[in-house]
């Protein structure tokens, strides 16, 4: 792909960033039923969404992110799809379809949208801790790191909780990266974003 057009966002993402919908404003009191913060220190973005619950449906949410361009405008789509779904559809929404309903972004841009997909799960896993719901996490798709390898974010999370830190050590127990070598990156945020999420569950069973 030529440098220029890697560059290219789509009108539906330059809408979506331009007027971001869904936005938490400073001067709102917005009584959210469920809270996900969850930030990537290599990209600098942290995102916040707050979700609404009525009837096991997303009733309204709202968000704010110090992320890009892309994190600001996947962020508000993500906000619009998930508006109207039950808890179990909203938390399953993958990357891949934020991509589709922006018409795509950058490639080097991709992760981003995979931080508002996890912030929106953290908050629906905060109202699930908060009412005492149990929601099936296993049966979310799997969503493919790796091209080469086929390796998947719910093989990173299990090689996270076998104790992989650094790169070498997810090579190891998922062999991601050994082909092109270009999914490094994500992977490594992905990695990331696992131990977080393994360290919030601790969190928990300790409180
Ligand atoms: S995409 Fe992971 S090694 Fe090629």
């Amino acid at each position: 792909m030529a440098e220029s057009s890697a560059w290219v966002y789509s009108d539906t993402v330059k809408e979506h960033f331009l007027h971001p919908r869904n936005i938490l404003r400073d001067d709102e009191d917005f009584a959210a039923d469920g809270s996900g913060t969850v930030g990537s220190v290599q990209c600098g973005d942290e995102m916040l969404v707050l979700i609404k619950v009525a009837d096991g449906r997303i009733a309204d949410c709202r968000w704010r992110t110090y992320g890009c361009a892309s994190a600001i405008a996947s962020t508000s789509a993500l906000s619009e799809m998930a508006k109207g779904m039950t808890l179990g559809e909203a938390a399953r929404i993958t990357p891949k379809q934020i991509m589709a309903y922006l018409g795509g972004l950058p490639e080097a841009k991709v992760h981003c949208s995979v931080l508002g997909d996890k912030a929106l799960r953290a908050a629906i896993d905060d109202y699930a801790a908060r009412n005492g719901v149990t929601l099936g996490k296993e049966k979310r798709p799997p969503v493919i790191i790796c091209d080469c390898t086929a390796a998947s974010d719910q093989d990173i999370m299990q090689a996270a909780r076998d104790g992989a830190v650094t790169w070498g050590e997810l090579q190891q127990k998922t062999k991601i990266g050994t082909g092109c070598g270009k999914c490094k990156e994500r992977a490594m945020e992905a990695l990331d974003e696992a131990i977080f999420e393994i360290h919030h569950e601790t969190m928990k069973i300790h409180e």
